[in-house]
């Protein structure tokens, strides 16, 4: 009998980034207590999940990068994140992952904006409508919160708060819209290398500073000011990617150099972003900054936006 090979379902899928990631001591299970305050930043993975078919679509994952996107060090083998969110989804409904994933890559590698998260995230939605799960949005950020501390956020997307390792999370009122202008490094940095090396700097006597309280990054975000904002951008993971990275230094200085109203490290880095007042002024930023020889990349980009969706495909009969 020939099996009718089915539509793909896609599924779009945005980048964060950290306004403010406040990071605890050292767990017994090696995870750190966080409260970050993340956004979805308008780039976004696509990822497609296609059935499939004995002889025709063979189960696994598929990367590709889009423009100036190296995917060469992204897993195409069932060690991938998003293959793992798919085995954890078939496991809890009890099937087999008989899928191919497709995943079209936007979001840096290894740079601090969740790219695999996201992936995870993706791949776990467009699974659940192929195979037509009914397991609620509760059930996917369940499932979300096993595969990844920040794959729940991809799901959920806007601004938000989170907690625990970062995957639990209640919206944040965010007015308006914000502009930013994201630097991307020629090179990847490990996310359990920098909270390693964060531990590292801070049993040293001269440990770095940490982040203030989150409140007034909260009352910012509801005023929707970028230059309230911008005042109190902050990340602890910085003075890590920093000491790992020196030359995000550079990077740092050359975003505000170029008009930027403040720049931080995203997340476990090496990506910097800045925010600035308004599009106009975020690409002009980004036309000076890409000039300045500090970062392999430069984007505009915008947030918040929303989380992981269906833009493609439902399933099928
Ligand atoms: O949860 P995820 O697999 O994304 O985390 C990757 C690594 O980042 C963890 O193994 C841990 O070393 C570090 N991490 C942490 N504390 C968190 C989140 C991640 O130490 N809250």
């Amino acid at each position: 009998m020939l099996s009718a090979v089915g539509p793909p379902v896609t599924v779009r899928v945005p980048a964060k980034i950290n306004l403010h990631l406040s990071v605890g001591d050292l767990r017994d299970d090696g995870y750190h207590d966080l409260v970050t305050v993340f956004q979805a930043l308008s780039i976004a993975d696509e990822v497609s999940v296609t059935r499939a078919v004995a002889g025709a679509i063979e189960p696994g994952v598929a990367v590709a990068g889009a423009d100036g996107v190296d995917v060469s060090e992204v897993p195409a083998d069932t060690t991938n994140l998003a293959w793992r969110a798919v085995e954890a989804l078939a496991r809890r409904v009890d099937r087999e992952p008989d899928v191919r994933i497709g995943l079209h890559k936007a979001i840096p590698v290894a740079g601090g904006m969740a790219g695999g998260s996201a992936d995870a995230a993706g791949a776990l939605l467009a699974a659940a409508s192929l195979w037509r799960v009914d397991i609620g949005r509760e059930g996917l950020l369940e499932i979300a919160a096993e595969v990844g501390s920040d794959v729940a956020f991809a799901l959920h997307g806007g601004t938000a708060l989170g907690t625990g390792r970062g995957e639990r999370l209640v919206p944040v009122l965010s007015r308006h819209t914000f502009h930013w202008v994201v630097a991307v490094a020629d090179h990847g940095l490990s996310t359990p290398t920098v909270f390693g090396e964060l531990d590292r700097l801070r049993a040293r006597p001269e440990a770095p500073r940490r982040v203030g309280d989150v409140e007034p990054v909260l009352e910012a975000l509801a005023s929707g000011e970028a230059r309230s904002l911008a005042l109190l951008l902050g990340n602890d993971l910085q003075a890590a990617a920093v000491s790992l990275d020196p030359g995000l230094r550079r990077t740092l200085r050359g975003g505000v150099d170029a008009g930027a109203l403040a720049g931080v490290v995203s997340g476990s880095g090496p990506t910097c972003v800045f925010l600035c007042d308004g599009q106009d002024a975020a690409v002009r930023v980004a036309a000076e900054l890409a000039g300045a020889g500090v970062c392999r990349t430069v984007r505009v980009a915008h947030g918040p936006v929303p989380g992981a969706r269906v833009v493609d495909g439902d399933g099928g009969p």
